[in-house]
């Protein structure tokens, strides 16, 4: 059995369809209940037993080393790779080369979250020793993945994003290689995009006849890589929340399952869970929906929310209408003014988006 088993997390990556988000922060940290989505990832490698790490980083590196460190608080000792260009999954092996050496090892999208975590397809990979083991989900739309054809289990082909769909199985952003992949991916093209994709190196593998096999995961799967996904990981998490009450309660009624940390306020408001309400937030006269995570020192009065996520140090005032399915910046403000004439104001970041009910 080959014991060293290394990660290699990637956490690089330009977001683009999580803009304007993306413009200033690491889509890897927003919080997904109360944890940063790269630390899922963190976590479950350390649970598969990986001790070795390396974190594939780009433009946002200064955030993630800040937040991950020397990854020992996760039980991993962790070496940042910096990928100059986000060229695609399989260059950012390229990158890893000096890192991952002559081991196997279990490559992890840092945005991707696993309800299960991968202990099982490690084990398998250990039991089996294929040259690439890989995850595949069944989907509703496998017109938009990357999907697998299988004879037993054997992975026989990979299409990407097929307009007639051979299955409902779509790979899931984990994979398990032996090193004879770097020789496969010396040989690949960038693909149409402009990547050096994956889904390519793993073909050509096919192609020389080694042995790729697969797992179809157990429980659920979310790629967070856009607006609505990243609610629906968020309502998942939620789902396993364990109620905690720190902070003050005044005047406020609680349903279901809620976490309030510590230092926070809620005053004159109605709580609904699950949801997780950080440290030193205000929360008076308002409801707050299931679904909604809110981070450290938001303020939100007169307000209704609901399956959405603020982040640090908002400010939410004096909507009259309920806000659902949003997503709000570090520092980000919505609030009615009193002026007259009333007019709306507005200064947004690029590509920002408001939709006005
Ligand atoms: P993607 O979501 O496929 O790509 P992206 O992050 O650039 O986002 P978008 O398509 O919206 O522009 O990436 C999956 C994960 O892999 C994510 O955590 C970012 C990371 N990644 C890298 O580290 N290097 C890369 O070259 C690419 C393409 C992605």
């Amino acid at each position: 059995m080959s014991v060293n088993l290394k990660g290699l997390v990637l956490s690089g990556g330009h977001g683009t369809r999580l803009r304007p988000i993306t413009f200033t922060r690491a889509k890897q940290l927003i919080p997904v209940g109360n944890k940063p989505i790269l630390f899922y990832g963190l976590e479950d490698l350390a649970r598969a037993g990986i001790t070795e790490v390396g974190i594939i980083v780009g433009d946002t590196r200064e955030e993630i080393i800040a937040a991950v460190g020397d990854g020992s608080r996760f039980g991993l000792r962790v070496t940042y790779i910096h990928q100059p260009e986000p060229l695609g999954l399989a260059h950012a092996v390229m990158v890893a080369r000096d890192f991952l050496a002559e081991d196997p090892f279990i490559m992890y999208l840092g945005d991707n979250i696993l309800r299960h975590g991968v202990v099982d397809i490690v084990n398998k990979f250990h039991e089996y020793q294929p040259d690439a083991y890989i995850l595949l989900a069944r989907v509703e739309h496998p017109e938009r993945f990357g999907v697998a054809v299988l004879d037993g289990d054997r992975v026989v082909r990979l299409i990407e994003k097929p307009k007639e769909p051979p299955s409902d199985l779509a790979l899931v952003g984990v994979y398990i290689f032996q090193p004879i992949i770097h020789e496969v991916i010396k040989t690949l093209k960038p693909s149409g995009r402009g990547e050096y994709e994956i889904t390519d190196a793993i073909q050509g593998l096919i192609d020389r006849g080694r042995d790729v096999r697969y797992d179809i995961v157990r429980g659920w799967w979310k790629d967070t890589g856009q607006l609505h996904d990243l609610l629906e990981a968020n309502r998942l998490v939620l789902e396993d929340l364990v109620p905690e009450l720190s902070g003050d309660l005044i005047e406020s009624k609680t349903e279901g399952r809620v976490l309030i940390g510590p230092g926070s306020k809620i005053i004159r408001s109605h709580l609904r869970g699950p949801l997780i309400i950080g440290e030193n937030c205000v929360i008076e006269d308002a409801y707050i929906g299931p679904y909604t995570t809110i981070q450290n020192n938001v303020t939100i009065r007169n307000a209704e929310i609901e399956y959405t996520i603020v982040l640090a140090e908002s400010h939410i005032e004096s909507i009259d209408t309920r806000i659902e399915g949003s997503l709000f910046g570090r520092r980000s403000r919505l609030i009615r003014g009193d002026r007259k004439p009333r007019t709306l104001q507005v200064m947004l970041g690029d590509q920002s988006w408001v939709q006005l009910p």
